[in-house]
């Protein structure tokens, strides 16, 4: 028993460091079906992600097809490098150089819906906040004394204090996040919310591009289970009846 009970402690404790995060999340419903919402995410990412953070276990032709956007489009509005249409989509930030900027290298990012969980992205985005005793001027609420310095403070603005999380988000319905702004950005909290959904939807799709696929395919397995136990069940009444 003492074994078992060990063992369970042991099984757990990767899930218990993330519940040492402490803070609550706000919670997001996302929709992979969603193209142009995933359309704009991608641009939001390509624009202002993308310089430190590779997403190199996927290819700028598969994301296009999936996201459907023709290659000329794509190259002219996403694309900030002449890389090959094939290739796997790298940065050219320099992994030494950038420890020293950041004091950590910017990790990429192709997985990181995977590895963090939804809603803790879409926390995270909307979590930075002013905090002069930082390197670049802010802190996170969910990432505390995070090396990243908030890239969409043009859009958001920078949130004078901790904003509030930990509710269900109906993006910009909401009543909490920050309530107030140490410098005005160009977007309204609306707008933000909704891009950073956008660019949280994007992420999610990259941790699991099949997703969708796999839900159809899904779907065709049990019509054709149940088919076929239609017809299983109509042989064995024919079956019995030569039985009587
Ligand atoms: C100027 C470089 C830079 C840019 C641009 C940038 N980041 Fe980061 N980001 C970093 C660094 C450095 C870290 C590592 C922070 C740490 O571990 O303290 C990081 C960490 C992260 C993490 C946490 C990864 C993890 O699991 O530890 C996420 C998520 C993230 N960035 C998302 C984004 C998104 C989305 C964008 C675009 C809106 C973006 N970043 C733009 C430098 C950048």
């Amino acid at each position: 028993m003492k074994k078992y009970l060990i063992s369970a402690v042991f099984a757990l404790l990767p899930m218990m460091s993330f519940a040492a995060v402490g803070v609550a999340l706000d919670s997001v419903d996302l929709d992979p079906s969603d193209k142009t919402s995933l359309q704009l995410g991608a641009t939001t990412y390509m624009d202002y992600c993308m310089g430190c953070h590779s997403l190199k276990y996927a290819r700028y032709n598969r994301v296009a097809r999936d996201l459907d956007i023709p290659e000329d489009e794509f190259r002219a509005t996403l694309m900030h490098s002449d890389a090959s249409f094939g290739s796997l989509m790298e940065n050219a930030m320099p992994a030494k150089q950038s420890k020293v900027w950041f004091g950590i290298t910017p990790p990429d990012l192709t997985l990181v819906a995977r590895l963090r969980g939804n809603d803790w992205l879409y926390s995270y985005l909307r979590g930075f906040y002013a905090d002069a005793s930082r390197p670049f001027g802010v802190n996170n609420l969910v990432f505390k004394d995070v090396g990243m310095p908030h890239v969409l403070a043009e859009l958001q603005g920078v949130c004078a204090d901790k904003p509030q999380m930990g509710g269900h988000e109906d993006r910009g319905t909401h009543d909490d996040g920050c309530k107030k702004l140490a410098v005005e950005g160009t977007q309204t909290k609306e707008e933000y919310d909704e891009t950073v959904y956008d660019l949280v939807n994007f992420l999610a799709y990259m941790g699991d591009p099949n997703k969708l696929e796999r839900e159809r395919l899904g779907w065709m397995v049990l019509l054709f289970l149940a088919v076929f136990w239609f017809i299983s069940l109509l042989y064995t009444r024919e079956l019995k009846k030569d039985i009587h």
